[in-house]
């Protein structure tokens, strides 16, 4: 199975609406691929990670990569793994941060990152949403 992690940039129009068609969207489509992963939104930039089957994993990542909503994509790791370690809830995505979630984005991250065993890509979630928080 083949885990990616991006970050990237919102489009500075990027609204509330569009961060939660988004993520509904992503949910329909990861469950059908069977891509399941993390994404971390702090009403600025996306932490992403997908994991799944290789080739849906990439065509996943390609429609992304194409959409006009993020810019300055850049891969942060690309890793192969045996079991999703994301968890088995997330047949999609999960948002956080202080404009859609609850506003504790460390206390939901470190929550969604508990299953990772890799230390790299759990402090690469967990960094990203101290230093966001702080
Ligand atoms: C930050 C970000 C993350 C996204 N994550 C996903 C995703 O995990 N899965 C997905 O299918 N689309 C995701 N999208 C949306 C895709 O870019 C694209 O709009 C969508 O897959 C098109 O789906 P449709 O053909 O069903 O309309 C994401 C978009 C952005 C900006």
């Amino acid at each position: 199975m083949l885990q990616l992690t991006y970050i990237s940039t919102a489009a500075p129009s990027l609204s509330i609406y569009d961060a939660e068609t988004i993520l509904e969207v992503s949910r329909r489509n990861n469950a059908r691929a069977g891509v399941s992963g993390l994404l971390v939104f702090d009403g600025k930039r996306f932490l992403q990670a997908l994991e799944g089957d290789q080739a849906a994993v990439e065509h996943t990542f390609a429609r992304i990569r194409e959409d006009v909503r993020h810019r300055a994509i850049v891969e942060l790791s690309r890793r192969t793994v045996e079991i999703r370690e994301f968890g088995p809830w997330a047949m999609a995505s999960e948002v956080v941060g202080p404009i859609i979630g609850k506003g504790d984005i460390v206390g939901t991250v470190i929550a969604l990152t508990e299953t990772i065993p890799d230390a790299n890509v759990r402090e690469l979630f967990r960094g990203f949403a101290k230093i966001r928080a702080a």
